[in-house]
């Protein structure tokens, strides 16, 4: 597919969708306008860039108050002082929910719904306004630094989870800002890399998610991402901000910079940039100065007032005295936080059924790697959040053990911990004592439970990961353990995807615990002791290797040499001692020294990509295995107007209740134009009883089937035929029927 420039290309003249949730944002436009008649140019300006480093200003003269933000997107983060010096509270402790990745691993959009409201009460409780999630951008990378903070390959999955998580948070009276708009898919150089990617593959995939957010999801807030498209910086990026944003999917709200993404006076202010945060440089003083000079008109201004005051309207002010009067952490938010990581966990393989561990038969429990004490709520820098409390995976399965079996645990292997705002090297110990300890663990024990993964000093916003192999030496330990225990159930605790061909080989059962919340280690337990069925469903291709993914096979990353970050550097430094940076200073990276990002690889990411091209995966997209079997029939599909309709029957064929993740996916023949082997269309969670039989029945809108026309620069029928593919993973297709 070819890679094109993107601005020639998008002129907005797709239709207009329309939305009655944007449109509740309106209802009290002619107060708004009166404000704004009333107010300074001044006055304006104040409210279009930071007051502080987490809130920008209202109107106070007419008792308007200001707007506070708060990262997000898994917990409200703790209070902030000057460059994000924590404020060392002790009331702004939060719930800590599952990450990203994890989230969509329920492929569940109640779930999504239920984490959104949770983490959007205690914004209230706190006093927050507006809180910095969800961040949705496609998993493009492997690799990729914060793709445990986003959701899913594919923007169907990403889009419905997204709109899910948005509605519950806007629900509990907080507004969400959707980040980062858009195409910010790497950490590496993401204040200054361009992104080449030809127009139907942003509209296809890396558009689709934002526009279910903002239509769908009703999204109040919008925060334009680091990156450059097609040369243009995203904050001052007028065809995405103005034409898609408000003009096609109707956005009323308002937009937040990335912090310390803004660039320009002019470029940001006619770009659709309405906030500059955290800093008071471009939409402030030479703002003003060009409303006077008349390069800038007021309209422009009011217009941006007039975003904002909508949002300001829409949230409930709270008084700083009503704010922090408990720990930010409740009740609610922590059965939330539960109910999400307990659909989360995916059993990636169950081989001889070692899985669910019967207490029973278990004298002794070998829990071995460090992973299974890590703290995962802190670091990562934005997402890190102070938490109240975090089980452990080590604390839940000793909460479920108590006495009935002895449980030894051995960390096995070394990990950088975070403290702060770096490392702690001074809790490296001896790797061979480590080891000796572990060996010595594992040799008499009748089950082994191997924890590992990677972490916050891997995975973190700021930089990419190297390569996806595992830290500290794990491979080579659990090949040793299983030399003297081969009965070894495998958890890996991470945000994206890890290399384990060689931890694969030596578990006969593994499941993918991820970074899973305050309750995570209670739901891993519940999992591992048969309390509840595995039901997460895999939002990611799992890769054999790294080489294997599009981006790596073609050649498309990493983009030159890393640039300081403009958070992560210190923090990187830590970790990697080798890492030098170029660093440009406060000026920032010339503009004609910018990389390239080139998505030549087109729409083919993830499983459109090794599944357009047969190749061997780990594990496919939507995998995840159960401790019932599931039965699909009777499938039945007919078009009915403008929507397709789908039916079939899924059964319980084994002992135990359980939840299956039914997924639709569309093959095309007879094409116009070149598709993805296949596409993810609709999905249903249901839960099951054994012997009972569901019916799943789907709409899916026949747009939906549609592709982007370079041409028009519209959605287009190509008239092919389509298949309909029904299964329980990518490439477990049980039915199939075309239509
Ligand atoms: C991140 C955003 C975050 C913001 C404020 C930025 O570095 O990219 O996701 O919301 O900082 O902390």
């Amino acid at each position: 597919m070819a890679t094109i420039g993107f601005l020639a290309l998008m002129t907005g003249c797709a239709q207009k969708s329309g939305s009655t949730l944007q449109d509740k944002l309106t209802v009290n436009d002619k107060k708004i306008d009166e404000i704004i008649s009333q107010m300074t140019l001044e006055e304006k300006v104040e409210m279009l860039h930071a007051k502080n480093i987490m809130a920008s200003e209202g109107v106070p003269r007419l008792g308007i108050q200001e707007i506070r933000y708060a990262d997000g997107p898994f917990g409200v983060r703790e209070e902030l002082g000057d460059g994000f010096k924590p404020l060392n509270w002790e009331k702004d402790k939060a719930t800590y929910f599952p990450t990203g990745s994890a989230m969509a691993a329920t492929w569940s959009p109640e779930v999504a719904y239920e984490c959104g409201k949770g983490i959007g009460l205690e914004a209230r409780s706190r006093g927050k306004d507006v809180m910095l999630g969800p961040a949705i951008n496609i998993q493009r990378l492997p690799v990729g630094g914060r793709s445990y903070e986003y959701l899913s390959e594919d923007p169907v999955l990403a889009g419905v989870i997204a709109a899910g998580y948005v509605r519950g948070m806007q629900d509990a009276g907080t507004a969400a800002c959707v980040k980062h708009f858009a195409l910010n898919n790497q950490e590496t150089n993401r204040g200054s890399v361009d992104v080449e990617v030809d127009e139907r593959t942003m509209r296809e995939i890396y558009l689709k998610p934002f526009e279910a957010a903002v239509v769908d999801g009703g999204a109040m807030a919008v925060m334009p991402a680091y990156n450059r498209i097609g040369g243009v910086f995203c904050s001052e990026n007028s065809v995405l901000n103005n034409d898609i944003l408000r003009g096609e999917w109707g956005f009323k709200g308002m937009t937040v910079s990335d912090w310390g993404g803004t660039h320009s006076t002019e470029g940001a202010a006619l770009g659709g940039l309405d906030v500059e945060m955290p800093s008071k440089t471009y939409l402030a003083e030479p703002l003003i100065e060009a409303v006077r000079n008349g390069s800038i008109s007021e309209e422009v201004v009011n217009d941006k007032v007039r975003h904002i005051l909508r949002v300001r309207f829409a949230v409930e002010p709270i008084p700083e005295d009503k704010a922090t009067q408990e720990i930010t952490s409740q009740k609610p938010g922590q059965t939330a936080a539960y109910e999400v990581a307990k659909k989360s966990i995916v059993l990636l393989k169950n081989d001889g059924g070692l899985l669910p561990l019967k207490k029973d038969n278990l004298k002794k429990i070998a829990v071995i790697g460090r992973h299974a004490e890590e703290i995962t709520a802190l670091g990562g820098i934005g997402a890190g959040v102070k938490t109240l409390y975090e089980i452990t995976p080590l604390q839940g399965i000793l909460n479920e053990v108590g006495d009935s079996s002895k449980v030894v645990y051995a960390p096995g292997y070394n990990t950088h911990r975070f403290v702060s705002w770096g490392f702690d090297k001074a809790s490296l110990e001896d790797p061979k004592v480590l080891e000796a300890e572990a060996l010595a663990a594992a040799k008499d024990a009748d089950v082994v439970i191997f924890v590992g993964g990677t972490g916050k000093f891997i995975e973190s916003e700021g930089f990419d990961r190297k390569n996806i192999i595992l830290p500290g030496g794990q491979d080579e330990l659990i090949a040793k353990i299983a030399a003297v225990n081969p009965n070894i159930v495998s958890v890996m605790i991470s945000g994206g995807v890890c290399d384990l061909r060689e931890v694969a080989k030596y578990s006969p059962a593994m499941l993918q615990g991820w970074w899973n919340g305050s309750e995570g280690g209670h739901a891993l337990a519940d999992v591992l002791f048969g309390r509840i069925s595995p039901s997460g469903k895999l939002p990611f291709t799992w890769p054999l290797k790294l080489e294997d993914s599009p981006a790596f096979a073609l050649g498309n990353f990493p983009q030159g040499a890393a640039k300081a970050d403009i958070f992560a550097s210190q923090y990187r430094k830590d970790v990697e001692e080798e890492y030098e940076p170029i660093d440009y200073g406060a000026a920032g990276p010339p503009d004609d020294g910018h990389d390239i990002a080139e998505y030549s690889e087109g729409s083919l990411v993830g499983y459109r990509w090794f599944d357009t091209k047969k190749m061997d995966v780990m594990y496919p997209f939507g995998h995840g295995l159960s401790y019932a079997e599931f039965a699909y029939d009777n499938l039945s599909v007919s078009k009915k107007g403008d929507v397709v309709e789908l039916a079939f029957d899924v059964k319980n064929t084994g002992s135990v209740e359980a939840d299956e993740v039914a997924q639709v996916y569309v093959h095309r023949d007879e094409t116009a134009v070149e598709w993805p082997e296949k596409e993810l269309k609709a999905f249903q969670r249901v839960t099951i009883k054994p012997g009972e039989t569901k019916t799943v029945k789907l709409q899916i809108p026949a747009s939906d089937f549609d592709y982007w026309d370079v041409d028009t620069h519209a959605w287009k029928n190509d008239g092919a035929k389509l298949t309909f593919l029904v299964g329980s993973s990518s490439r477990d297709i049980r039915l199939q029927q075309s239509l």
